[in-house]
């Protein structure tokens, strides 16, 4: 007989009063006189099965006495239940035994707290929570796709190993093959890097952004969905050393049409995530964030604010705020600002663009004041900056200038600066952290529980 997933159980009429087999594991079991009640989960749905198993049966005294976390296949009629709460249960014929679980298995108590349960990333899949973020996460992935891919985008699959240090923030991971202990040196006592395994320095990517925008230059619309690591020694709950991006970069596109794009893609995910999680959303709602559809329907349904940076440094010096963090225009914002920006001054998602030009990366365009660049950050309530992104300096010249004045070869980018002299053309992108996006849609607060294995700073377990 074919197993049948609990999220069919509940939603296929037709399996009503049939006979069906269901596999899964052992939420909770209850022995009463002469049957036992057992909660089961298979992970298809936030739902759990109920299971009558009346005495009867042949291997009654061993299946009853199964601790949580058990795994079991059950064959059985599926029935409309009597009880409140409870539309559907199913009445065992037969119980298949898999495995079972001794005392030490550590999730055995209800409301455990986020912080144990990251200790055991291996088995907190199996909670409620976590459950619930990670068939989030997978709707919000593929609706990714199915975003991109309905506005004409292809997907580029980006390399993770690279020679460059894309951002130009010295956030890379170094990846070698040499001995640490007896490094090559040359004549002048510096590593000697002809000796490693690409023969010469190579990283881990902090962004695909520079290949998008080579195939961006032909395909004219891509986007990369993938990971990228950075060094950056933040322990904060907003950053991870490997997290997952999705940058789509355009081209002919100019900022205000990336800003666009970017809120239909926050938009289109907020719908997914309503539409195909509704279980998940009630339950986020109930236990971490109190008003979250709410919140997330008001995205659907309003406008955003877009307010320039240079206004924002104003209206964060005319608030009454006391900020720990001064608010100087040279300085950038701080996460202090960004939420005020977003929870106090306008509630909902703010587009600050055109930034001082020191403070971001290289590629970005130069506006005509000399001293900003054509810079996005894309603000939400509780998390902070959620998207980053620029109209591209598409000009050779200016590209050239700009690198200098950020101490970069050109020679390490010849290839990058070579689209700028062959059929150059205004283009436009941004980077949305994935993580970011479900702890904003999730209402999760630590960045470290979206992802199914955090990587942090002194941490690398699993
Ligand atoms: O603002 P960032 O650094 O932009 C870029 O990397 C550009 N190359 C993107 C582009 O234009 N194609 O990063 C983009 C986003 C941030 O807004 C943030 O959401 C996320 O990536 N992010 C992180 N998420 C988790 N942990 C970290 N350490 C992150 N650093 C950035
Ligand atoms: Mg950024």
């Amino acid at each position: 007989m074919k197993r049948s997933l609990i999220k069919q159980a509940f939603n296929n009429k037709e399996l009503i009063d049939s006979e069906v087999l269901i596999k899964g594991w052992v939420r909770s079991l209850r022995k009463s006189k002469s049957f036992c009640f057992i909660i089961l989960n298979d992970g298809t749905t936030q739902k759990d099965l109920q299971i009558i198993a009346d005495e009867s049966l042949e291997n009654y005294e061993e299946f009853s006495k199964l601790g949580i976390g058990s795994s079991l296949g059950i064959k059985g009629q599926l029935v409309q239940s009597q009880g409140k709460g409870q539309n559907i249960e199913l009445q065992a014929k037969e119980i298949e035994i898999f495995g079972g679980v001794d005392e030490s298995y550590p999730l055995q108590k209800k409301g455990t707290s986020l912080e144990f349960l990251r200790n055991i990333s291996h088995l907190r899949s199996r909670t409620n929570t976590f459950g619930a973020v990670f068939r989030l996460r997978h709707v919000l992935a593929m609706a990714t796709h199915e975003f991109f891919s309905s506005q004409n985008f292809y997907y580029l699959n980006s390399p993770i190993l690279t020679g460059v240090d894309a951002e130009g923030a010295g956030e890379v991971f170094q990846v070698t093959t040499m001995d640490l202990k007896e490094l090559p040196k040359n004549d002048k006592g510096e590593v000697d890097y002809s000796q490693d395994y690409f023969g010469k320095p190579a990283f881990l990517c902090v962004t695909g952004q520079l290949e998008g925008e080579c195939f961006a230059s032909c395909l004219g619309s891509v986007y990369t969905f993938g990971p990228t690591f950075r060094s950056e020694n933040s322990n904060t709950t907003r950053h991870l050393s490997e997290f997952w991006m999705v940058e789509p970069e355009v081209a002919f596109a100019d900022l205000e049409e990336i800003a666009d794009l970017g809120m239909d893609y926050i938009r289109f995910l907020i719908k997914a995530a309503l539409k195909e999680c509704p279980d998940e959303m009630a339950f986020f709602q109930k236990h971490y964030e109190k008003g979250l559809i709410e919140k997330l329907e008001k995205v659907i349904d309003s406008k955003e604010l877009r307010i320039t940076y240079t206004d924002a440094i104003k209206v964060l010096q005319d608030s009454k705020e006391k900020f720990e963090y001064p608010v100087r225009w040279e300085d950038g914002l701080q996460t202090e600002h960004e939420r005020y920006l977003c929870e106090v001054y306008h509630q909902g998602p703010v587009i600050v663009t055109d930034y001082p030009k020191e403070i971001k990366a290289f590629y970005m365009l130069e506006n005509e004041d000399g001293k900003t660049v054509r810079a996005m950050d894309v603000l939400v309530p509780g998390v902070g900056e959620i998207i980053g992104g620029s109209q591209r300096e598409h000009r050779l010249e200016n590209l050239k200038l700009r690198m200098k004045e950020e101490g970069l070869k050109e020679e390490d980018y010849w290839w990058f600066l070579d689209l700028r002299r062959y059929g150059t053309a205004p283009h436009s992108g941004f980077g949305l952290g994935f993580e970011r996006a479900i702890m904003y849609i999730s209402g999760m607060s630590n960045i470290r529980d979206v992802i199914p294995f955090a990587r942090t700073p002194k941490s690398l377990d699993f």
